[in-house]
């Protein structure tokens, strides 16, 4: 039993949106989608940590990975756990505030664990603002889901003029995973 992934679920299940964490096989599809080496990585909703150690084993660097986490309790876990990576408690809501006063644009991956599904529209939209407003031109935002469809649905994904692909079907993951990589097609961008 991984206790601190349980006492957070306990606390806000809603916001956990998964009963166990994500299990060795999807961290690995996570992080061999994002292929995170040498690049600027925000991981939300890190959790207990699975995707941020498969990056880490990917090549992903300490220094060039922050991680942002909503939970206080996950996120002072994650502090202890990983020493030398830089751990954020705040909310995918408000990324540019959190991150201040680093630019935008300033990331090459954006990593989720978000239980998209679970979101309100109004507040993926806001999210999704912020996440694809701190990702470089050719950045990607990699994304995993339970569901048989699109963690962002077609039309929202043209809303902010990205392209989804599955890269990966985890059957090997409790429930079984579907991943998803986000990126702008020829360098489109919504901010222009
Ligand atoms: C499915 S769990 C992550 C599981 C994680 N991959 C692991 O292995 O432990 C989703 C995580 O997203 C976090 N979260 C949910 N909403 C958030 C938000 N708006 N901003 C930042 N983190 C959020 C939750 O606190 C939780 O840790």
């Amino acid at each position: 039993m991984n206790q601190p992934f349980v006492l957070a679920l306990l606390r806000n299940p809603r916001q956990i949106g998964a009963v166990v964490p994500s299990g060795q096989s999807l961290a690995r599809a996570m992080a061999s989608a994002a292929a995170p080496t040498g690049k600027r990585i925000l991981e939300i909703g890190p959790g207990t940590g699975a995707i941020t150690n498969a990056l880490l084993a990917e090549g992903a660097s300490r220094e060039q990975l922050c991680l942002l986490e909503r939970d206080d309790k996950l996120a002072a876990y994650l502090t202890a756990k990983f020493p030398d990576v830089r751990v954020i408690n705040g909310d995918a809501r408000s990324i540019a505030d959190v991150l201040k006063p680093q630019a935008s644009a300033c990331f090459d991956i954006v990593i989720s664990s978000l239980p998209l599904l679970n979101v309100k529209e109004v507040d993926k939209i806001r999210i999704l603002e912020q996440i694809f407003s701190t990702l470089d031109q050719r950045g990607i935002l990699v994304q995993y889901t339970y569901s048989a469809k699109a963690p962002i649905s077609p039309s929202l994904a043209n809303r902010f003029g990205v392209r989804g692909e599955r890269t990966a079907m985890v059957f090997r993951n409790l429930p079984p995973a579907t991943v998803w990589k986000y990126s702008y097609p020829n360098g489109y961008d919504f901010r222009n």
